[in-house]
């Protein structure tokens, strides 16, 4: 890649948003009011604002290998909390994507070095829901299934922090579970039932 290009289309850029916008940079330089949190896969193909065609200003975005919510992961759990307590975010979203690269590394065998215990808890993901995926015969359904309950299981993670428990209770935050088929373009809400995830979950993750 040509990186001189990345400047010229930098250029571009700015000219096309001020064209539409005389003050767009002065207005973004203002700060920040993102109503959304998007938690993503690092894929190349899954761009965050631009499928869904939002732009700077719209979204405080995390990306990582296969869109995962770690609860020991310190850079995950420092963007939920600082979207959730401070930017005062009024939905997250953990969008995962079919033909995802890291959810099709855990259901191979292979010993990949250090991607190993991030795999894992993808692995676990498929532990939890055994009987489902080992009841799809065809190999490909399963891998996309499991990208769905792989998407699920980190809402569910969301739900275990005390921030998503909190600003749920005090202002009705959401957790959202969305995939990106890019064989389409299409984004597909997964349509988690927050309240009953809550609800099941709380007799043993809640906190005060
Ligand atoms: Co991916």
């Amino acid at each position: 890649m040509d990186l001189e290009l990345v400047f010229k289309n930098n250029e571009n850029w700015i000219s096309e948003k001020l064209a539409k916008n005389p003050n767009f940079f002065k207005e973004l330089s203002k700060g920040q009011n993102p109503e959304l949190l998007f938690i993503g896969c690092s894929d190349s193909r899954v761009t965050s604002e631009e499928l869904m065609g939002m732009g700077p200003g719209e979204v405080f975005v995390h990306r990582n290998i296969a869109n995962m919510v770690i609860s020991i992961d310190l850079n995950v759990m420092s963007v939920v909390n600082y979207a959730v307590n401070q930017l005062k975010v009024k939905d997250i979203v953990v969008c995962g994507h079919y033909g995802c690269g890291g959810v099709k590394a855990a259901m191979q065998s292979a010993d990949l070095g250090i991607l190993n215990p991030w795999l894992r808890n993808i692995r676990d993901v498929y532990r939890i829901h055994q009987n489902e995926l080992n009841s799809i015969q065809d190999e490909e359904n399963r891998y996309n299934r499991l990208v769905e309950l792989n998407v699920q299981e980190q809402c569910v993670n969301l739900i275990k922090t005390a921030a998503v428990q909190k600003a749920n209770r005090g202002r009705g935050l959401k957790v959202h579970g969305w995939v990106f088929d890019m064989r389409t373009g299409k984004l597909i809400d997964l349509k988690i039932d927050f309240d009953k995830y809550l609800s099941k979950i709380m007799e043993i993750y809640h906190l005060e």
